[in-house]
């Protein structure tokens, strides 16, 4: 069982966002959050909060800002105002606790970023021996049960090379659960991925959804938002733009803006 409530053996409905407020209250709240690059106002009054095993689909125009929204969240990137709660606890600028709040946070990234030199089995199991402080025969064990959950324990062996893209994403999957983050986000998990492995990866992240698993999810996958997402987020220009539910979103959108983007999207 993980901190979150999301451990490899439960199936759906073993657990739901309803039995897990250790804290209570929303799980992640950015409140006014600002960002500029230089000259550029990149995230612009940002208020979003996600609800415990709330899973949120962040989509928008490139360059909308959506990465710098996910990066500012785990902090890999500062902001430059406002405040980020995780887990009623504000993101602290560095050190100690910095560390302990990223390992709450697991990112999966486009490209997979994994380590070339190690084995699947060595990167799942690296950070919970180094940051959490795991044993190595229990990080194992647990990252073995990931690999085996995310359908890859076969490849545990192998070096990411060797391994498709679906399955080097899947490893990086697992290798971020194996921190038993409380959230999770994933910035375009599937978009560098030939178009057979796309399902395999978006079937492991559903799978994270309906067992709770509180997720932020930048991807254009409409199939997944409207299978797994509670909200979809629209972001334009730094901003958000709408928030409303997969189906209001997408068949019935608001602004001129976020109709512009459908169409593109919808039509290419
Ligand atoms: N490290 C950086 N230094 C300077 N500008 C940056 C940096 N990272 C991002 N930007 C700029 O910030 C803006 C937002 O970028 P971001 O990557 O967050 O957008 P995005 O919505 O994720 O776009 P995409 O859909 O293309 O991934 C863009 O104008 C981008 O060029
Ligand atoms: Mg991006």
């Amino acid at each position: 069982m993980t901190d979150s409530g999301v451990g490899p053996g439960l199936s759906k409905g073993d657990s739901g966002p309803q039995d897990e407020i250790p804290g209570g209250g929303p799980l992640v709240v950015l409140e006014n959050v600002n960002k500029h690059f230089g000259e550029l106002h990149v995230l612009k009054d940002i208020n979003l909060t996600i609800h415990r095993g709330e899973v949120v689909v962040v989509i928008g125009p490139s360059g909308g800002g959506k990465s710098t929204l996910c990066r500012s969240i785990n902090r890999l990137e500062p902001i430059d105002g406002g405040t980020i709660m995780v887990d009623g606890k504000k993101l602290p600028e560095e050190g100690k606790d910095l560390a302990r709040l990223r390992a709450d946070v697991g990112m999966v990234f486009q490209s997979f970023n994994l380590f070339a030199h190690k084995t699947i089995l060595q990167n799942v199991t690296l950070g919970p021996i180094k940051v959490r402080k795991m044993g190595k025969q229990e990080a194992e064990k647990y990252a073995m049960e990931l690999l085996e959950r995310v359908g890859i324990a076969n490849q545990a062996q192998k070096y990411p090379a060797q391994l498709s893209g679906g399955q080097q994403q899947r490893a990086a999957i697992a290798r971020a659960l194996a921190m038993k983050p409380k959230v999770m986000l994933f910035d375009e998990p599937t978009s560098a991925l030939d178009p057979e492995m796309v399902k395999e990866v978006l079937d492991v992240m559903t799978g994270l959804a309906q067992d709770g698993m509180t997720m932020i999810v930048v991807t254009h996958e409409m199939g997944f938002a409207r299978r797994a997402a509670q909200k979809v987020v629209f972001m334009a220009d730094g901003q958000i733009v709408e928030e409303s539910t997969p189906d209001e979103f997408f068949t019935n959108a608001r602004t001129e803006r976020a109709k512009d983007f459908l169409s593109k999207i919808l039509t290419h």
